[in-house]
């Protein structure tokens, strides 16, 4: 695989009381291909309400790494303008909650932000494959969306290995990520699957050195 592999570190797990800091100290760290991962939720699609479009703006005006906002929200349709204003690099919506998917992708791609889709653990993969030309990224949810710190689910491991084919046979601009319960043990099985982008929030920041862990978890994904 010649893709460079890229680590989005979700900010869910920041210090809240403390974000500039914690997003200066990975950044002035100058680890390649990371980028920050911002969870937008909306109290409906899942339970809790997490970093709207003043929080993203306020980020954007600290940092030059790309904003990967992945939206759990009811009626994303809603809120794609919002994000790319706020300086949304990637915006990422569910299938689950996408009426029109594929117009949807479009109002991304014309806002001039990438526009990933994200499925739940249980929604096949072949949900991907009617949209796969118009998309830059898909991101499997491996714990169900909602909260930092969940377990692993391993039976979402063969749907990915379906989507990296997909992906190679229909459309191999499009990166394949994973969100959810990543750590130093269950990024093996991710990165012999073939991922390109792995979210990862409690594993950078619950315990340690944010930076070592970065650099720890990036290790396991070099070739
Ligand atoms: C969960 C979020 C994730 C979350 C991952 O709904 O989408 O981005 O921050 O957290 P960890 O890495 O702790 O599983
Ligand atoms: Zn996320």
């Amino acid at each position: 695989m010649a893709n460079k592999r890229i680590l989005s570190v979700s900010l869910l797990s920041a210090d809240f009381s403390n974000l500039t800091q914690e997003i200066q100290t990975i950044e002035q760290s100058r680890v390649s291909d990371i980028w920050f991962h911002i969870d937008v939720m909306d109290g409906h699609f899942v339970p809790e309400i997490q970093f709207g479009a003043n929080i993203v703006r306020a980020i954007r005006k600290i940092t030059n790494l790309p904003l990967d906002i992945h939206l759990m929200v009811n009626n994303p349709d809603r809120q794609t303008e919002i994000y790319a204003n706020a300086g949304a690099s990637w915006l990422s919506v569910h299938v689950e909650t996408c009426l029109h998917l594929y117009r949807t992708i479009q109002d991304i791609k014309k806002l001039h932000v990438n526009a990933g889709v994200v499925l739940n653990p249980a929604t096949p993969f072949v949900m991907i494959e009617p949209v796969i030309d118009a998309i830059d990224m898909v991101l499997a949810m491996t714990v169900e969306p909602g909260f930092s710190n969940q377990k692993f689910i391993p039976s979402v491991l063969p749907k990915i290995r379906e989507l990296r084919r997909l992906i190679d046979k229909s459309n191999p601009s499009v990166l394949l990520a994973v969100d959810g319960g990543i750590n130093l043990e269950t990024i093996d099985d991710l990165v012999a699957a073939g991922v390109d982008v792995f979210v990862a929030g409690s594993t950078v920041f619950d315990k340690g050195n944010h930076v070592v862990n970065i650099k720890a978890l990036k290790a396991k994904t070099r070739d």
